[in-house]
């Protein structure tokens, strides 16, 4: 188990297309979502992706009982989604506020759907499906476009909503 280091907007690798993963229960997958727990905890996290951590491979977890960095937002259970896809519930986004460990001390307003159905599996390679809605959902879209080389920053609308978290604080914009 260990912390691993956490890439940063301008790192090409957070713009690759991450591969599904084809063999489950491995000692290397385990050792993947072990290491991804640890990076997420320890930097307060409430969801992360493996290709922040260097590895272009189809594996992101979220979730967390109470979170710092979204102190509104109500728990996730601790989830990890292995070749993640999702339908689309209702056709409804809604905007809200988005951060990301990539992107430090940083937030912006970015519509996502409202309600989704997500699938994926866990390391054993058990399909898990979910209906879930509002921030919970919101968690889930951020994580899987990491995996397609997109970052929050590509969907915000008005860039007058994307800034610092204290200056936005400051000017209680967020
Ligand atoms: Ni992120």
């Amino acid at each position: 188990m260990a912390e691993r280091k956490i890439l940063r907007m301008g790192n090409p690798i957070l713009r690759e297309i991450a591969k599904p993963i084809k063999e489950f229960n491995t000692p290397q997958l385990s050792q993947l979502i072990e290491d991804m727990k640890d990076t997420m905890i320890a930097n307060d996290g409430v969801g992360l992706a493996a290709i922040q951590i260097g590895i272009l491979k189809r594996v992101i977890i979220f979730g967390f009982e109470e979170s710092s960095r979204y102190p509104q937002s109500p728990a996730i259970p601790l989830t990890v989604l292995i070749n993640p896809t999702f339908k689309i519930l209702e056709a409804e986004s809604e905007s809200g506020w988005e951060g990301c460990l990539s992107i430090p001390g940083m937030r912006g307003l970015v519509p996502r759907f409202k309600k989704i159905r997500y699938s994926g599996y866990d390391l054993l390679g058990t399909k898990i499906t979910r209906d879930v809605s509002d921030f919970h959902a919101r968690v889930f879209q951020h994580e899987l476009d990491h995996l397609d080389g997109l970052l929050y920053v590509d969907k915000i609308e008005n860039h007058a909503n994307f800034g610092f978290t204290q200056e936005l604080e400051l000017a209680n914009t967020y």
